[in-house]
């Protein structure tokens, strides 16, 4: 079986840990897009591990992991996260593969995405600086772009890095009076990069194809959220890439028709760091009781996340977008204690209400929340590990949203842990 496993809200909705879970059942786990703005946590036992770049598949020993076409590769991130896997004894050579067509993060892909925030002021909005949108713009413009195929030939990469360090000097200094950057130290790190990370450089998409044929099972792991898909999500608050379903088929080779199940995580309410709209955002004492109660800190920035109820309205429309068969809603036992609950089951705009979710972000700023009132739950939930044993009002709750989504919730969190996951049978 190969599933696949999104975001349906804006990001940080628990991925890494299922597909850690579902990793145990898959002989593959590929990441298709997004880069080293992304925080997997995954929780085992006492140890926690962060992965921003490497499939959460790369835990389990005997896992192979891939990193497809779609992902933006940050080398210095990743031979980081190797070296910290490393450190905890868990090795990759040999079970890790990087796409040859990935494109490459590089520092001047960083400062440009600094700068452009720092310029916008209070209009910024609010990206994680790791270069994404700068790289994947470079992506599409293509003349001065470096994929990870470039580390191959050292001397082509030098003369194709003058190219690139020239013009963006010219913009540097147009634009932002920014001090100039040093092709000749680019280099000397990717002469690094080449060496350590060379090794595992593959055709993902033939990689993957013939493990289809072999009968392999293929986990796909999502980035970000469907709310934050360059296409379809809340632009121009979004990242760079398709982070919806939709991203995984262009992300790394494989269509969409041969995956299984499509799994769409959600949180039991919603968050989101960066700037946008966000119609159920509680910024008050109920949000900040599901950012205390949750810990809901970025794992990339450290930034604390805006908190508010769940949003029905946005996850359907998510889970229709991406093809979604099942949800994964995590941290209901965060809920806990907060008194009657609401869910967001339709938006009113101008006077109009609708259960469609707009496209136009400038539509998206009007909506305000119509909210259905549900009983809450004070009990502990982190130690159930059977639904039937989950108080009546928390079943209550996921059958609520269930109703509104109308796609069943097949798995739910308790706590951040790999044992605190509920499978419903
Ligand atoms: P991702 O980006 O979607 O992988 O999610 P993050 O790792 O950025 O953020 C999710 C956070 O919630 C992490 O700190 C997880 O350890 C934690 N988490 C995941 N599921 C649960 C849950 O069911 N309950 C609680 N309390 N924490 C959870
Ligand atoms: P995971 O995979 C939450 C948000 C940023 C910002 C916007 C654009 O952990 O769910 P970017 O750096 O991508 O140009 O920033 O997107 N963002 C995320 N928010 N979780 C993420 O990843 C995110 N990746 C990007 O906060 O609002
Ligand atoms: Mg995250």
């Amino acid at each position: 079986m190969n599933y696949c496993v999104v975001g349906l809200q804006w990001g940080d909705e628990g991925k890494g840990k299922v597909v850690d879970i579902l990793a145990a059942d898959s002989d593959i786990v590929v990441r298709f897009n997004g880069g080293a703005n992304a925080g997997h946590t995954v929780v085992i036992g006492d140890e926690r591990f962060a992965l921003h770049l490497m499939p959460s598949g790369a835990i389990r020993a005997e896992t192979r992991c891939v990193i497809g076409n779609g992902v933006a590769v940050d080398p210095e991130v990743l031979t980081g996260e190797i070296d910290g896997l490393a450190e905890k004894n868990i090795s990759v050579d040999g079970r890790f593969f990087i796409s040859e067509n990935a494109h490459v993060v590089l520092d001047y892909h960083k400062q440009e995405d600094r700068l452009r925030e720092e310029a916008l002021g209070k209009a910024k909005l609010g990206t994680t600086i790791r270069g994404i949108g700068p790289c994947y713009g470079d992506k599409v413009g293509r003349s001065y772009a470096v994929r990870m195929a470039d580390f191959r030939d050292l001397d082509a990469l030098k003369q194709k890095l003058k190219k690139i360090v020239d013009y963006k000097n010219k913009i540097f200094s147009a634009l932002y009076d920014a001090e100039p950057i040093n092709a000749d130290q680019i280099f000397a790190k990717c002469t690094e990069y080449a060496d350590r990370l060379g090794p595992f450089l593959a055709n993902t998409t033939r990689l993957l194809h013939e493990s289809i044929g072999a009968g392999k099972n293929i986990l796909f792991e999502g980035a970000q959220g469907a709310l934050l898909d360059l296409d379809h999500g809340t632009f121009p608050f979004v990242t760079s890439s398709n982070a919806s379903a939709l991203g995984m088929a262009a992300g790394c080779g494989v269509p969409a028709a041969l995956v299984n199940k499509f799994i769409g995580v959600v949180k039991a309410y919603t968050t989101r760091v960066g700037a946008g709209p966000f119609p159920s955002e509680q910024d008050n004492q109920t949000g900040q009781y599901i950012r205390d109660k949750g810990n809901e800190y970025g794992t990339t920035t450290g930034r604390p996340r805006r908190c508010g109820w769940f949003d029905a309205v946005a996850a359907a429309y998510s889970a229709r977008v991406g093809g979604i068969n099942e949800i994964a809603m995590m941290h209901l036992d965060t809920l806990a204690g907060l008194g009657e609950l609401k869910v967001c089951r339709a938006y009113r705009i101008d006077g109009t209400e609708t259960t469609f979710f707009p496209s136009d972000v400038a539509q998206l700023q009007k909506a305000e929340c119509i909210y259905e009132t549900t009983a809450g739950w004070d009990q502990d939930l982190s130690d159930i590990t059977d639904f039937g044993q989950l108080p009546k009002s928390v079943r209550d709750y996921v059958a609520l949203v269930e109703d509104i989504i109308n796609v069943p919730i097949s798995i739910v969190g308790v706590g951040p842990k790999r044992s605190q996951a509920i499978f419903r049978k």
